[in-house]
């Protein structure tokens, strides 16, 4: 008999239900017992935050978006800051008090679903001493040590359908229509959906743009007849003399600043040089929503079964991999030791320039 404790940590991705519901039902098979810790490490910290989970409380799960049991990308659990009434902020470590709470539960693993900062945290715990198994989750795609994390899928098929859909509404209007992505410093999100979407222009952070060639593919397209052209910004992108826009972090507690902003900034750009009349939309949190695609659901179900698999053979301290369409795993250090980028002499950029797409240089 074992007891699993599962988390979920960061920006929520589709299929993170998926996992859980593997993850229990491959549980209940071999007659162990899942508990679910409530917004990442809440659960760990303060039990009552504990959700024992059976088969009753998984059932369908695997469908929906979401977490049935939360997740946060705020609170690192080794470097807590907390306000007080004051409005001071004091920054504790409450890694001890969850690990003595991992141990006084008797739980003999946990499952750390999340990308690389949830990753790196799992990593510390790991450290530890804590019996550790990595799950890897985002829409951005960005772990370097698997080929696919879930969630990107759904996130790409969900920012393809908007480009279909912008199509015929730039057609009408004669417009450019600038769309940005998610994806943080990585370009997988806008590559792959601007690609499939049919779009005139892809910028990408891994190729710093120049507006200039941005321009010129537009008025390229005129001269072709097509007065209209689609462009996908991914948030992290930047022109070649410019930086990285942020609404800075904003928020206590949270690591990462807040990406975006670069699409309006683009169209802005686009309508001052070439006169189009020129929209920008932020897919945001859209492309994080709803029923993972069957895609995703499979991966998502494949890492969880795998997890307890790792578990069941005593290996702690791994995160679970998908490798050349097999399932593998690597140590979590690997796995959080550089984030992936598109690779610029991959075919995914050689199709995207054979086809006559601006990449912006
Ligand atoms: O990492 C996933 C992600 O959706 C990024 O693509 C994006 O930059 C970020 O999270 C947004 O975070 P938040 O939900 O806090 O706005």
């Amino acid at each position: 008999m074992k007891k699993i404790v599962i988390s979920t940590g960061g920006g929520d991705a589709p299929g993170l239900n998926a996992v859980i519901y593997a993850v229990v039902r491959a549980c209940y098979r071999r007659g162990w017992e899942v508990y679910g810790s409530r917004s990442g490490y809440s659960g760990l910290l303060d039990t009552d935050e504990l959700i024992r989970l059976g088969l009753d409380d998984v059932e369908d799960i695997y469908s929906t978006g979401g977490t049935i049991i939360g997740s946060t990308n705020k609170g690192n659990p080794f470097s807590m800051a907390i306000e007080n009434l004051a409005g001071e902020v004091q920054v504790i470590d409450f890694s001890d008090k969850i690990t003595n709470n991992f141990n006084r539960m008797g739980f003999d693993c946990h499952i750390a679903v999340g990308g690389d900062g949830s990753l790196e945290i799992a990593r510390r715990f790991a450290e530890k001493g804590m019996p550790v198994v990595g799950v890897p989750k985002t829409i951005d795609n960005d772990l370097e040590a698997t080929d696919r994390t879930f969630g990107f899928d759904t996130a790409v098929s969900t920012a393809t359908e908007a480009l279909d859909k912008l199509h015929s509404t730039a057609k009408s209007h004669d417009r450019v229509m600038v769309v940005e992505v998610m994806g943080r410093e990585s370009g997988w999100i806008a590559l792959y959906s601007g690609i499939s979407g049919g779009a005139d222009v892809i910028l990408i952070p891994e190729i710093p743009f120049n507006i200039e060639k941005v321009c010129e593919k537009i008025t390229d397209n005129e001269l072709h007849e097509k007065d209209y052209a689609i462009v996908v910004v991914a948030e992290g992108a930047s022109a070649k003399d410019g930086q990285v826009i942020s609404k800075g972090s904003g928020e206590v507690g949270r690591d990462e600043v807040v990406l975006g902003g670069i699409g309006e900034h683009v169209a802005a750009e686009i309508r001052e040089r070439t006169g189009k009349d020129t929209r920008s939309l932020v897919l945001g949190h859209l492309q994080r929503g709803g029923s993972p695609t069957t895609f995703d659901r499979l991966l998502a179900m494949r890492f969880g079964a795998a997890a307890v698999r790792l578990i069941e053979d005593g290996v702690f301290g791994h995160m679970v991999a998908l490798y050349s369409q097999h399932m593998n795993s690597v140590p979590l250090a690997d796995a959080v030791r550089s984030r992936k980028k598109v690779q610029l002499d991959s075919d995914k950029v050689l199709t995207a320039r054979e086809i006559g797409i601006c990449l912006g240089d």
